[in-house]
């Protein structure tokens, strides 16, 4: 009797772990999420998930599978279960942090890049044979990111990893947003300065996302907040799209009330809105591929892994994230 359900294929490295350990185990060898009766009906008796981000694990899960006992998420975000609900009914959820921070932010920086230097335009430009040579005054005029200001909103690991890149490697001026002061040594390390959000958006050239999705974070970027933006400013989002109101970028986009957007994440994913997809002049859209490298997903399946197979031996998982 497996003791642990696999919801969708991952790494041969996480499942190793728990093949090592002795734990008895079943993994779906598909790569989509399954409805949830049906997730229900192949995780009877289990004690634990290993789950993945397009996974939803609400009420209704915790209350038909009582053995259930601990939910390891093969991401940093969590927002794909029900944490309260975990926690009421005495189910530990894990998270895999720190694994994924450098590629995420290497994503999001790129999407900046991307979106500031137009790749996207300038690669179907040539593909497409529309180049005949060089001119001074070429039709994809990008910005400098040099000495710019970048507005994080979120500074936790991938907002600072962000923030590292941009200071040292790009000579740039840093804004934050967040709940609380980074530490000393950070802003020290950055010359960052914590703003209010007003802030943020008025005097930043470039902002990016690094929030988890909650009640509290939906839809802060919404029309009012693309307004104070710079008719110039890039938004960067390499969270979770239901932080931004994607009809009211649509529109900002549209009405030039920003100037462009990096977005790797969306609002129901893996719906696009198509506003978005008819907007190819400084938008570069990519596939939630945050921490898509083979390294750090392949971490991120290890972390998962030793998480459950802590717990199954008795010891609380390093990443647990209730309350
Ligand atoms: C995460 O880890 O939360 C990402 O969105 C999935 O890689």
């Amino acid at each position: 009797m497996s003791r642990v359900f696999i919801t969708q294929r991952i790494y041969p490295e996480g499942v190793r772990i728990l093949e090592q350990a002795g734990i008895p185990h079943q993994m779906r060898p598909d790569e989509n999420p399954l409805p949830t009766a049906d997730l229900i009906e192949q995780a009877r008796g289990v004690e634990a998930l290993i789950t993945l981000v397009t996974d939803r694990i609400a009420e209704d899960v915790f209350q038909a599978l009582p053995e259930l006992r601990i939910v390891a998420n093969v991401a940093v975000g969590y927002d794909n279960i029900d944490l309260s609900a975990a926690t009421r009914h005495g189910v530990v959820v894990t998270n895999t942090p720190d694994v994924l921070t450098e590629a995420t932010a290497d994503m999001a920086f790129a999407l900046m890049l991307a979106a500031a230097r137009r790749i996207p335009e300038a690669d179907r430009f040539v593909r497409e044979g529309r180049w005949h040579g060089w001119t001074l005054m070429q039709e994809q005029m990008g910005v400098d990111l040099y000495g710019r200001t970048l507005g994080i909103f979120g500074m936790g690991r991938i907002g600072a990893a962000m923030a590292r890149r941009a200071h040292h490697g790009f000579g740039m001026r840093i804004l934050y947003t967040n709940r609380s002061a980074a530490p000393a040594g950070l802003e020290q390390e950055l010359q960052a300065e914590r703003v209010p959000f007003e802030r943020l958006l008025s005097e930043s050239d470039f902002v990016s996302i690094h929030a988890p999705a909650t009640p509290e974070t939906r839809h802060v970027f919404t029309a009012d907040a693309f307004r104070r933006m710079k008719p110039t400013a890039i938004l960067v989002n390499t969270a979770r799209g239901p932080l931004v109101d994607e009809a009211a970028l649509v529109n900002a986009l549209r009405s030039g009330e920003i100037a462009g957007a990096g977005l790797d994440v969306f609002e129901e994913e893996p719906q696009v809105h198509p506003g978005l997809l008819e907007l190819t002049e400084r938008v570069a859209l990519a596939p939630h591929l945050g921490s898509a490298t083979l390294e750090t997903r392949t971490r991120m399946c290890v972390m998962a892994a030793e998480n459950v197979r802590e717990f199954l031996q008795g010891r609380r998982p390093a990443n647990a994230v209730n309350p």
